[in-house]
């Protein structure tokens, strides 16, 4: 169904893929937090309204997709106050003016709202048990979201990566770039997700809301499927970079000795997903190389433009 999708945190990266895969007929604005912040809740109730109230006389059915979040795991670590104040109470702020509005709400939160001790994937009803700080928020925010009485869906997504923006594919094609040998954790094993599945995905889902069919289940996850650790996926980018993978070198958390602790199995399942007549994820392998072509031809004009230069 025809739909316009609010989409605060809209710079981000989960925020510009939805305004690309947005199909034609439906209306998307993708505010970035200087124009909506979320921790500000009358600003958002107010930005909010003016947006539900142009998209009805339009004839189109509102819907939010909050992509707005604070990502970084290890700095949440020493600032946690800060990302609780965007994860967990900006949500809940957010859905609460949903509520207020009537506007349905889809959310994104995260894999890292498990402890990883599980050996096979979890499934949205598994308990969580964060281990980070990032991840108490996250779950604080899922909460939130969930008891504020807005007609609301929290879709728990993992270790998201696209032609833009700062994730794992594009660092591993840069420092390709930079160094002989590079080394990459083994021991932790995940769900690698393209934020381009994701986002059309999650359009779809979106007209389901907005046509009232959204699914019973208000606790998803939308992952590629598959697994891989860190070390496999990196292997995978040099391979579809047309580099020797034998370059990576496999590490492990404790030797990275990043700050914030990763659950060491975080691969979700997608049982309540699919089970809810949502369009099937597809493995991870057969999305990532769409984004490594991208960053191959980009690769390539560089380095026609340093020639001319
Ligand atoms: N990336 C992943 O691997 C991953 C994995 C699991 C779940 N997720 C979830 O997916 C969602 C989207 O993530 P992403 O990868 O797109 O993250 P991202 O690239 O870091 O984007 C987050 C966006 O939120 C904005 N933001 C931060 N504080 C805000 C505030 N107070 N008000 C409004 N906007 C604010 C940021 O703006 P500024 O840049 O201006 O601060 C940024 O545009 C998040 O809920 C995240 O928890 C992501």
């Amino acid at each position: 169904m025809t739909t316009a999708i609010w989409v605060p945190g809209g710079s981000g990266q989960v925020g510009t893929e939805l305004a690309r895969a947005c199909p034609p007929g439906n209306v998307l604005v993708a505010p970035g937090s200087h124009e909506v912040d979320i921790t500000d809740p009358q600003a958002t109730a107010a930005a909010l309204g003016r947006f539900a109230a142009a998209a009805r006389e339009l004839g189109l059915p509102p819907v939010v997709v909050n992509a707005a979040a604070y990502t970084d795991a290890d700095a949440a670590e020493t600032d946690e106050r800060r990302a609780f104040r965007v994860n967990a109470l900006g949500a809940g702020q957010l859905a609460e003016a949903c509520r207020e509005h009537d506007v349905p709400l889809i959310h994104l939160s995260t894999d890292y709202v498990f402890d990883g001790t599980a050996g096979e994937p979890y499934e949205a009803s598994a308990p969580p048990n964060p281990l980070n700080a990032y991840g108490r928020t996250k779950l604080a925010g899922e909460r939130a979201v969930l008891g504020s009485g807005a007609d609301a869906w929290v879709v728990r997504t993992a270790w998201v990566y696209s032609t833009h923006s700062v994730n794992f594919v594009r660092t591993m094609a840069r420092l390709e770039r930079e160094r002989e040998e590079v080394r990459v954790v083994d021991d932790q094993t995940g769900s690698p997700t393209s934020a381009a599945d994701l986002a059309s995905s999650l359009l779809s889902l979106a007209g389901r809301v907005a046509g009232g069919a959204g699914p019973a289940e208000r606790l998803l996850h939308y992952v590629n499927t598959g697994r891989a650790s860190w070390y496999e996926f990196a292997r995978a980018v040099f391979e579809h970079l047309g580099a020797d993978p034998r370059r990576v070198r496999p590490c492990t958390s404790a030797e990275f000795g990043r700050p914030a602790p990763r659950p060491a199995y975080s691969v979700l399942g997608v049982g309540a997903w699919t089970a809810s007549g949502l369009p099937a994820p597809r493995p991870w392998p057969a999305a990532l190389p769409e984004v490594t072509a991208a960053l191959r031809a980009e690769r390539a004009g560089e380095d026609r433009a340093a020639q001319r230069a």
